[in-house]
């Protein structure tokens, strides 16, 4: 079907159409908010659903983080002084959360909105690899689960698309097929997964916390602890991927007959051509290493140059969600999508060191105290764990070890020195965990459907 499509049939399907949106004050969000802006101004609605307490709140936020961001120059040069009532025109701000049932909206809202909605697209996600257990489950799965739930009450829909990661297929190795999970179904052999128990735990856990009269501080490690313990022993490397896959199943098994797509990302990058290439927002996913080698405090790192780091830039991303739902629109079925490069432009990740090394020895960072420009040392590479550990324990931990001592003996003098060095270690530490299972990874993913 994707094969008989071109660019104005794609277009073409958007015209006329109300679109729900979840997520659009996120990255991707508002590059698909604005896309579908630019190229299809007949659309008939946007609807934004915005984490705020009521609608003039979220029309707020929609006007600070999405519309009013650099993304919407292009739009906004494109209808001069027409913009805002363009603006005003399509966009709908819908002041609600996915971690509630029906997002929390009253039942007045709820019936107009069923009665409207054509197509939903649900991209509003926790994305913080390590977060709280109970925060990554209310929006990863139990958002997936409300947001179903809410489609299959809208009259006329068309489409579900969900965005997924690619990184829910965990550690594995090979070719990835793109195979739907079935539900209670876990990357490691022999255990099963039961998502109402999951849920139960969490409950159980929080119970005990406030029973305890546990600090924030307690609460939020012991929750985030849960999320990595349960990940593992079910086979994901952290919280997010596992919460991002519970979110999957439950899709798959409550979607009854609503024609549904799941779109599978890997590390989504900066704009590749539109609107404005090069475009990104905030700190996300690879760029807290490439900032930590600009400002000199990450000077190694465990990653296997060889291998293949896949990466997708936003505006493709966007693309694909496109041409999936107009070519998979009514269709009874649930479509999984990966939305990947290492197959089909495989770049290794010696690729990223090399360039990140040539552009900021030409550009160095002004980061000395007086705004002078940083002298780049190379950063060092560790392509396993046990070399990296066997580097880390001669070059940093044993001198911390011994400055601890040192500490000791003359009664607290290094006290600073040791707890900023400490604190150093264990970040380059936490941050080396968190990206090893991409840093790593030695999977392909199979992209059949979107050749
Ligand atoms: N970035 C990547 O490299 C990547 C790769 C693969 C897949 N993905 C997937 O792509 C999607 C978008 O990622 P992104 O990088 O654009 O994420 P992002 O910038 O972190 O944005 C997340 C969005 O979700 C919203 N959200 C979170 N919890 C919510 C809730 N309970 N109810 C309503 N909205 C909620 C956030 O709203 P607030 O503004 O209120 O926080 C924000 O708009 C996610 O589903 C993610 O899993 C991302």
């Amino acid at each position: 079907m994707i094969g008989e499509m071109d660019a104005d049939m794609v277009v073409g399907y958007f015209g006329g159409k109300s679109i729900l949106i979840t997520g659009s004050t996120g990255f991707l969000g508002k590059v698909l908010v604005e896309k579908i802006l630019r190229v299809q101004p007949d659309v008939k609605k946007l609807f934004l659903l915005v984490r705020a307490p009521d609608v003039e709140s979220a029309k707020l936020r929609i006007q600070t983080e999405v519309t009013g961001r650099e993304i919407f120059l292009v739009l906004k040069e494109k209808h001069g002084m027409g913009f805002y009532d363009f603006i005003d025109e399509k966009i709908c701000p819908l002041a609600g959360d996915i971690m509630h049932e029906n997002f929390g909206l009253d039942t007045a809202n709820l019936r107009e909105l069923s009665k409207d909605i054509d197509i939903m697209v649900n991209i509003a996600a926790t994305t913080n690899f390590s977060e709280r257990y109970d925060v990554a489950f209310d929006a990863n799965v139990l958002g997936a689960k409300h947001v179903c739930a809410f489609a299959r009450k809208c009259m006329k829909l068309k489409m579900l698309l969900h965005v997924s990661t690619a990184y829910v297929a965990g550690e594995q190795e090979g070719l990835i097929p793109e195979k739907p999970f079935l539900i209670g179904e876990t990357l490691k052999e022999g255990t099963h997964l039961d998502i109402e128990s999951e849920l139960n735990l969490i409950r159980e856990t929080r119970r005990e916390l406030k029973a305890n009269c546990s600090s924030e501080k307690a609460e939020r490690r012991t929750m985030k602890e849960l999320g990595l313990k349960r990940a593992r022993q079910f086979g994901w490397p952290n919280t997010y991927v596992f919460t991002k896959a519970m979110g999957e199943m439950l899709l798959g098994h409550l979607r009854g007959e609503l024609p549904v797509v799941i779109l599978r990302p890997s590390i989504i990058t900066s704009i590749l051509k539109e609107p404005l290439p090069g475009w990104m927002e905030g700190i996300r996913t690879i760029d807290a290493v490439v900032i930590g080698y600009a400002k000199q405090t990450l000077p190694f790192f465990l990653v296997d140059l060889s291998l293949i780091m896949d990466v997708i830039p936003g505006d493709m991303v966007v693309n694909a969600m496109m041409v999936a739902m107009a070519a998979h629109s009514e269709e009874r079925a649930q479509t999984i999508y990966h939305v990947t490069s290492s197959l089909r432009n495989p770049a290794p990740y010696a690729i990223l060191a090399d360039t990140g090394h040539r552009y900021f020895y030409d550009n160095p960072p002004r980061t000395g105290r007086n705004g002078e420009p940083a002298r780049l040392n190379k950063m060092r590479f560790f392509s396993t764990v046990a070399r990296l550990s066997l580097y880390m324990a001669v070059r940093y931990r044993l001198p911390l070890e011994m400055l601890r001592l040192v500490n000791i003996a003359l009664c607290g003098v290094f006290s600073r020195r040791y707890d900023d060095l400490s604190r150093k270690y264990r970040f380059i530490v936490q941050l080396i965990e968190l990206y090893t299972p991409y840093s790593l990874f030695k999977g392909w993913y199979v992209r059949v459907k979107m050749e």
